[in-house]
């Protein structure tokens, strides 16, 4: 039963906000038994995978390594994918998601003023600015990225 709660407490932290978290239910058939299962939305898996890209970035940066990668054009996927239902792609989300994208564009520019590491906590602290107006849950894993 502990193990089971802490589980669920897991995913309240991760999602957005739950009582909110209504991503779509697919249901898988096998013969006899069905299954539902939740299908996040486009941008849920999106954010997961620049979560990973900045993780491999914070990395680098703490080895003192050269960036390997350059500016991942898929992010600006962040302008078109699809929402939970319950999200909204209001103007705070497109000022907010401008705003991120520059900051992330910028870790890359190796002429810029700013330590790559400056720039780097720029991005990740665009990524909690947005955050902090709509989708609070994954806070606490973002900040996990700031490097200290
Ligand atoms: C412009 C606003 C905005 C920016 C910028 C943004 N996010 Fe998100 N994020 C959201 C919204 C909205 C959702 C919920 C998506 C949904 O449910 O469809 C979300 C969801 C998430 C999730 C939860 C995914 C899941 O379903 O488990 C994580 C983790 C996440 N974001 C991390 C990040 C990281 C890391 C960055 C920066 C690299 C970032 N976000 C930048 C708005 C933003």
């Amino acid at each position: 039963m502990k193990v089971y709660l802490s589980g669920l407490l897991l995913i309240v932290l991760l999602g957005c906000n739950t009582s909110e978290h209504t991503e779509k239910k697919v249901t898988i058939t096998d013969g006899a038994k069905s299954y539902e299962v939740y299908k996040p939305s486009e941008m849920s898996s999106l954010m997961k995978g620049m979560y990973a890209y900045n993780e491999q970035i914070k990395a680098e940066i703490v080895d003192g390594n050269e960036l390997s990668n350059e500016f991942p054009e898929e992010f600006l996927k962040i302008h078109s994918a699809e929402l939970s239902e319950t999200k909204l792609r209001n103007e705070t989300f497109q000022h907010y998601s401008g705003k991120f994208i520059d900051a992330q564009r910028q870790v890359f520019m190796s002429d810029s003023e700013l330590s790559v590491k400056d720039r780097y906590n720029n991005a990740i602290n665009m990524c909690l600015s947005c955050h902090k107006t709509e989708c609070t849950g994954p806070i606490p894993k973002i900040k996990k990225l700031l490097i200290k």
